[in-house]
């Protein structure tokens, strides 16, 4: 039996912490309960939209029809050999828990990708990622509900159509409802570190034998470092996308700030660090009416309560004014609006 309740209030539902109420909300724990609440949402003619682990959302005050909360359980080892292995994992499970788990396998291949917030079903959406690895390497399948051919689908990594914080899911807006996630971890390969902070980290810790719980370890004290704990500081990661130009006008803003920091991006161009550009224009620990900017990152918006979703996207439109009146550099949000708009 479907269970719907009236006019939630989901502020523990989203790590920014604003208050938004769901006209209409239900607990996803099964793809049937999937397709009940579909049909219940059919029925009563609503709009209906998914929330995931609220960690990547811009929540409405007023959140119309029918809110579907993602809470599909299990994790699974479908295949398995001396080299690798396929688990399949329920959308609704915890990211961090079962970056956990792989890592107390000795399962390679998401240990970099610990304390990112949110819930597995989310992480194809914006094809999460940090120090080096993306979801995309390990991602295998999505198993998802297309709302436009009204059936279970699954997509194989390339027709996801990953890219930077990017995905099919992602510009189709409300086509896939994803019920589970299948991924392909390593058992033997060698660790390799891509991204340099962390290089440069583990280097310092001079470790005769470096194993995935060292690496699991060294980024979490690396991002508690510097990314607030949503439960202490309401965030919602990185706010702004880090962008990505032009090789001439990196080159040009090279000549007027040397110390501005980019990377060559996967597809042509330099990807610049948001985070400088922001605390450059003297961002970093600004704080007014509740909405901040992060005193140690300076791409994380935070809320200290009592605001409201208004006051932080003013304060957002005045970041991007002022790196763009600086560096002519166009930032754009990396959270989406909940309800989307189009
Ligand atoms: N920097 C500053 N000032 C700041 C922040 C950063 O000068 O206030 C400089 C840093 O010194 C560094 C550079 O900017 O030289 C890059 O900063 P950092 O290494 O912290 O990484 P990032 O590019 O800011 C990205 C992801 C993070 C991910 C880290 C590690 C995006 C938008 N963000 O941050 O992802 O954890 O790399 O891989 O791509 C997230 O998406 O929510 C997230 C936290």
């Amino acid at each position: 039996m479907l269970s719907i309740e009236a006019d939630k209030n989901i502020i523990a539902l989203n790590t920014l912490g604003f208050n938004a109420i769901a006209e209409q909300f239900t607990r996803i724990a099964s793809e049937d309960d999937l397709l009940k609440a579909l049909q219940y949402a059919q029925l009563h003619q609503l709009d209906y939209q998914v929330l995931s682990g609220g960690s990547n959302v811009l929540v409405d005050e007023h959140i119309p029809g029918l809110t579907l909360h993602m809470q599909v359980m299990g994790r699974a080892v479908l295949k398995e050999c001396d080299q690798q292995v396929l688990i399949r994992i329920g959308a609704g499970e915890n990211w961090h828990e079962l970056v956990q788990w792989s890592v107390v396998n000795d399962w390679q291949g998401i240990e970099t990708m610990a304390l990112i917030p949110g819930l597995v079903g989310a992480s194809p959406v914006q094809n999460i990622g940090a120090y080096g690895t993306e979801l995309k390497d390990v991602l295998v399948q999505v198993r998802a509900w297309d709302c436009l051919a009204k059936e279970f689908v699954e997509l194989d990594n390339s027709e996801c159509q990953f890219a930077y914080r990017d995905s099919v899911f992602k510009r189709s807006k409300g086509r896939f409802i994803i019920t589970s996630v299948d991924l392909k971890l390593h058992k033997r390969l060698a660790i390799e570190f891509k991204y340099q902070a962390l290089k440069d980290y583990m280097h310092k810790q001079s470790l005769a034998n470096i194993t995935l719980k060292d690496v699991f370890q060294a980024v979490c004290e690396i991002r508690s470092d510097k990314l607030p704990d949503p439960v202490k500081v309401a965030n919602a990661g990185s706010f702004f996308k880090n962008p990505i130009i032009s090789h001439s006008q990196f080159q040009q803003l090279q000549g007027d700030f040397p110390k501005i920091v980019g990377h060559p991006s996967a597809c042509s161009g330099v990807k610049v660090a948001a985070g400088w550009l922001i605390d450059h224009c003297g961002w970093k620990g600004y704080l007014a009416s509740g909405v901040g900017v992060y005193p140690k990152q300076a791409l994380v918006l935070i809320h200290t309560g009592e605001s409201s979703i208004g006051q932080l996207m003013q304060l957002a439109d005045d970041i991007k004014q002022s790196v763009f009146d600086k560096f002519k550099v166009q930032l754009e949000i990396e959270p989406q609006r909940f309800p989307s708009v189009n």
